[in-house]
């Protein structure tokens, strides 16, 4: 069977991110805090990814 691998992009503005901690609570698979700021783990499935873009009070996180 054909298994489908997509890879997101995914940036993260540390300028807008204001550590609210939505991202990692919701995709920690993808998203850790580190100094008060979302760093992007370099993995993370579509939609636990889009789930936390979505949940970021400040659009902080951008997918495509
Ligand atoms: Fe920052 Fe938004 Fe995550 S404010 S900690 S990128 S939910």
């Amino acid at each position: 069977a054909w298994i489908k691998i997509t890879m997101a992009k995914v940036k993260i503005d540390k300028e807008s991110c204001i550590g609210c901690g939505a991202c990692e609570s919701l995709c920690p698979e993808a998203f850790k805090m580190k100094d008060g700021k979302a760093e992007f783990k370099g993995k993370g499935n579509e939609k636990c990814l889009k789930d936390a873009a979505d949940s970021c009070p400040v659009n902080a996180i951008s997918i495509k």
